[in-house]
Order: C-alpha cells, then structure tokens, then sequence
C-alpha cells in the first residue's frame, strides 16, 4: 500500500471529527516543542523548521510519520514518541493557528537569485500546491518564510529519495532540478513573507 493511502486510512480511523483544542496544543508545545521550534513556532536554529502558521493537516500528517518510523528523523523521534493521537491533533492546531513570521536571522534578499528562483516555480508549478503565495494547504506544506538552511536540506532529501512523506509529489518534482536550482527555490521562497 502507497503510504499516503496508509496513512489516509490511519487518519480515517484515528482521527474522527473531535474538537481541537489549540490551548491544551500550546501546553504540550511549551513543554515539549518550542525549545527548538522557537517560542512563537518562528525556529531560530539551522535546520530546524519553523512551524508557526503551518498546515494543521500537515503537521498531524508529519507527526505521525515521525511517531510510525516512516519518517526517520532523530531530533523528532523522541518528541514523537508517545504521543496520543488527540495530543497530536492539539499540537497541529496550536501551531496552525500562530502568526508566521520569519527568522531573524534570515539574511539580505539577493535580487538575482531571488528572481532565478521565481522563475523556476513558475514551469514547475510550485505555487499551484503550495499556493500562490505559499501559504499550503491541507497535506501542503507552507513554505513562505521557512529557513532557507531547512528548504534546502528538504529539497535535497526529496531530490535523493531519502524523505518519506505522504504522498510522492516532491520527488517527482525534484526530477532532474541541480543544486544550484534547489539554492535558488530555496532563496526564493524563504524571502517570501
Ligand atoms: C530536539 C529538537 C526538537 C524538538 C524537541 C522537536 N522538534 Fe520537531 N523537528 C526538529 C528537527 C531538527 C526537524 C527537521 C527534521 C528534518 O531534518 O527533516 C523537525 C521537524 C518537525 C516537523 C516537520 C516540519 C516540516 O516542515 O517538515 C514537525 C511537524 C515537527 N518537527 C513538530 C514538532 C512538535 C509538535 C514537537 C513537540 C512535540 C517537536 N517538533 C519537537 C527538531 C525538534
Ligand atoms: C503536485 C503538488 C506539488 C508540487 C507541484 C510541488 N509540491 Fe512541494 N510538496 C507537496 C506535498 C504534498 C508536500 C508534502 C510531502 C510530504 O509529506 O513530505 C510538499 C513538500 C514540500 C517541501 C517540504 C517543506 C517542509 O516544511 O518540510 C518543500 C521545501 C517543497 N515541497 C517545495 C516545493 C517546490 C520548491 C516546488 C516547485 C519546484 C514544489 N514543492 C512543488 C506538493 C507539491
């Protein structure tokens, strides 16, 4: 079975239309979470995502791989670890429900990798999941804003077939796409606001 359609049959089941509630979700981060993601959901460290504004599906998504295995990494497996399900569902909710905002250490835009980026999203349609303005949507992943650091390991990870996510749309996409074009995507989208 394709794992996107696993899990969308784990999902079925584990998550029937229940009340979330984003303030026990901002309990649980606090205590849990926001030492890496940052305070506000905003990361402020290479490498680690910020989550603040974030898909709720995509996060409930992600969290499940990284708690099945399916997603393998270290930094989350521990956090993931022991999670109910409605814990989970919290989590995505607080989180989706934070202003984004962008790092603070995000550096100076470079007009002319900036611009080799949008054009590159236009061919191959990134805008038209992600969302014209990047926002995501349901299992989309937002990415205006995200640390550039991570958009490059992700779309490195996606390139080698090494990540595993709900669906293969990202690798299919990657198909073909050099360094130097993931470090202009990436450039692109994490100047976007
Ligand atoms: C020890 C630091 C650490 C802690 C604590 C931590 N995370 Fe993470 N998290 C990471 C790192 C690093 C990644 C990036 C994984 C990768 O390299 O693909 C990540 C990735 C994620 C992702 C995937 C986001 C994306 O854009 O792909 C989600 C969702 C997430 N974490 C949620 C959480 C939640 C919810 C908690 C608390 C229950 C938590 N994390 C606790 C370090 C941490
Ligand atoms: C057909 C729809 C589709 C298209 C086109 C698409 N994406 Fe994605 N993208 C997705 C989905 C679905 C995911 C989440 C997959 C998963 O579960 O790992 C994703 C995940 C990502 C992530 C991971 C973000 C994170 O926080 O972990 C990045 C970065 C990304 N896409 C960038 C791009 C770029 C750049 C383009 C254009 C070159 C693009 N995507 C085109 C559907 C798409």
């Amino acid at each position: 079975m394709r794992v996107w359609a696993w899990v969308a049959a784990f999902c079925a089941a584990a998550f029937p239309a229940a009340a979330k509630d984003a303030a026990r979700g901002a309990q649980l981060a606090a205590a849990n979470c926001v030492a890496c993601h940052g305070e506000a959901g905003v990361s402020r460290l290479a490498g680690v995502p910020s989550l603040a504004g974030q898909s709720a599906e995509f996060v409930t998504l992600q969290m499940i791989l990284f708690r099945e295995g399916l997603r393998q990494v270290p930094a989350m497996a521990g956090a993931a670890a022991g999670l109910q399900d409605n814990d989970i569902e919290d989590l995505a909710a607080f989180f989706a429900a934070l202003p984004p905002g962008v790092p603070e250490d995000r550096g100076a835009r470079n007009a002319a990798l900036y611009a080799a980026g949008q054009a590159m999203s236009g061919p191959r349609n990134c805008g038209v999941c992600h969302m014209p303005d990047y926002r995501g949507q349901n299992q989309v992943p937002r990415l205006a804003g995200q640390r550039e650091d991570y958009l490059v390991h992700a779309l490195l990870e996606y390139r080698g077939g090494l990540r595993v996510g709900t669906d293969t749309s990202m690798s299919a996409v990657m198909h073909g796409v050099t360094d130097a074009d993931i470090a202009a995507l990436a450039h692109y989208l994490s100047q976007r606001d």
